[in-house]
């Protein structure tokens, strides 16, 4: 009697990719992110960070570098930051930083965001910071590697070894972690209220339930469209305010695994270009903010979807349960459960997380290791 044993299918603990198994993980890479963050009175406590109080009161400016899907995280955290504490937040792709000669003084923190803690170019940009008295914080998943080591501070995310390459719940822990950081800033600079960061931190730590929800809800819809879509040549992703990095991030998964040429862009930009390429069965993803509040930004995106729909788009539309405007122009609509904008990309993701590795299986790819790609990048 012999029983036929795979140690990778163990590994991947029954699931068919490291990919899929790891999208699964997203709700448990955030609320882990989240844990042993507070004290008893619920006040945000970063003891992995060895920067004094008085020299984050001190800072007027934070550059993030970052490269690749880190450097979302990043742009995520510009909205949310800015937000928050009120000092600007410049997002830089850490080859380009070193070399336009940037504005860096001892008040300036600059945060480098890595999953693998290896990318030379995130590693020499913040070498180059701190040779220009800058401090730095680092945004890692792999504790000990080479950027935390040479950071003045680890926020570390615990989003547990992420195996396939393209990066999905080390994604959105370090939005987590990037949020903490903000929140964070705000309680020592007292730019907001204490009660109005617990506000925040309570909806945060609603957030791996909402997670959960999509996956468990949205997969088939999905699935729908990735099989609608499979011969399609190229996409268009656009999204707004927060929902902007989200697009960039859908456009690289699916360029990544799929191996589709995927352009996006941030919607008010469509009428400036991009809707040229707009033809007959273009597929259009949007990203579309709530109805609630921002008002004039929902109805500013649903009008560029109606736009690309004129034009003969095929539209997949990610928006807040149950809007009726998103269903009216869409040709699939994935929801999201309600949340507050500046959080919505933790949910936001998943499913275009999902869209590109099912696009990938429907070619018959392999998800984990896309050709050309490597997990870390060590040169520069
Ligand atoms: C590589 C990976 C990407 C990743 C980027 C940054 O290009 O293929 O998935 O986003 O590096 O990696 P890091 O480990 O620094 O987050």
């Amino acid at each position: 009697f012999t029983v036929d044993w795979d140690a990778s299918a163990t590994e991947k603990g029954g699931w068919d990719s490291f990919m899929n198994k790891e999208i699964h993980e997203d709700p448990a890479a955030v609320g882990n992110t989240l844990l042993g963050r507070f004290n008893t009175s619920g006040d945000i406590v970063l003891d992995e960070v060895r920067i004094d109080e008085d020299v984050f009161r001190s800072i007027d400016k934070i550059i993030v570098v970052a490269c690749g899907t880190a450097s979302y995280a990043g742009l995520v955290a510009k909205y949310a930051i800015e937000h928050w504490v009120r000092i600007p937040v410049e997002v830089e792709l850490a080859h380009e930083f070193r070399y336009r000669d940037p504005i860096l003084t001892p008040r300036t923190l600059v945060v480098a965001i890595s999953q693998s803690g290896e990318t030379m170019d995130t590693l020499m940009a913040l070498r180059h910071a701190r040779e220009q008295g800058s401090r730095v914080l680092a945004i890692c998943n792999t504790q000990g590697a080479s950027i935390p080591r040479e950071s003045d501070a680890v926020l570390y995310t615990h989003a547990g070894p992420e195996i396939a390459v393209a990066s999905t719940k080390a994604f959105v822990a370090q939005i987590t972690a990037a949020y903490l950081l903000g929140l964070y800033l705000a309680q020592v600079k007292g730019t907001m209220y204490r009660d109005e960061i617990h506000q925040i931190l309570d909806q945060l730590k609603a957030m791996p339930e909402k997670i959960e929800w999509v996956l468990q809800t949205q997969s088939d819809s999905v699935h729908e469209a990735a099989k609608r879509m499979i011969d399609a040549h190229s996409f268009l992703f656009l999204g707004r305010h927060v929902g902007y990095p989200v697009a960039l991030e859908g456009a690289l998964k699916l360029k990544e695994i799929a191996y589709t040429f995927t352009e996006g862009f941030a919607a008010g930009e469509l009428k400036h270009g991009p809707i040229a390429l707009v033809d007959e069965g273009e597929p259009v993803v949007v990203i579309v903010p709530s109805a609630r509040g921002r008002d004039s930004l929902h109805n500013k995106v649903i009008s560029g979807i109606e736009e690309v729909k004129a034009r003969g788009a095929f539209t997949i539309v990610v928006a807040e349960e149950g809007d009726p405007d998103a269903e009216r122009y869409a040709d699939v609509v994935l929801w999201r459960p309600v949340c507050p904008t500046l959080l919505s990309p933790l949910v936001d993701v998943v499913p275009l997380q999902l869209f590109a590795m099912d696009m990938a299986m429907l070619k018959g790819y392999d998800v984990d290791k896309p050709r050309n790609l490597a997990k870390s990048v060590t040169v520069e």
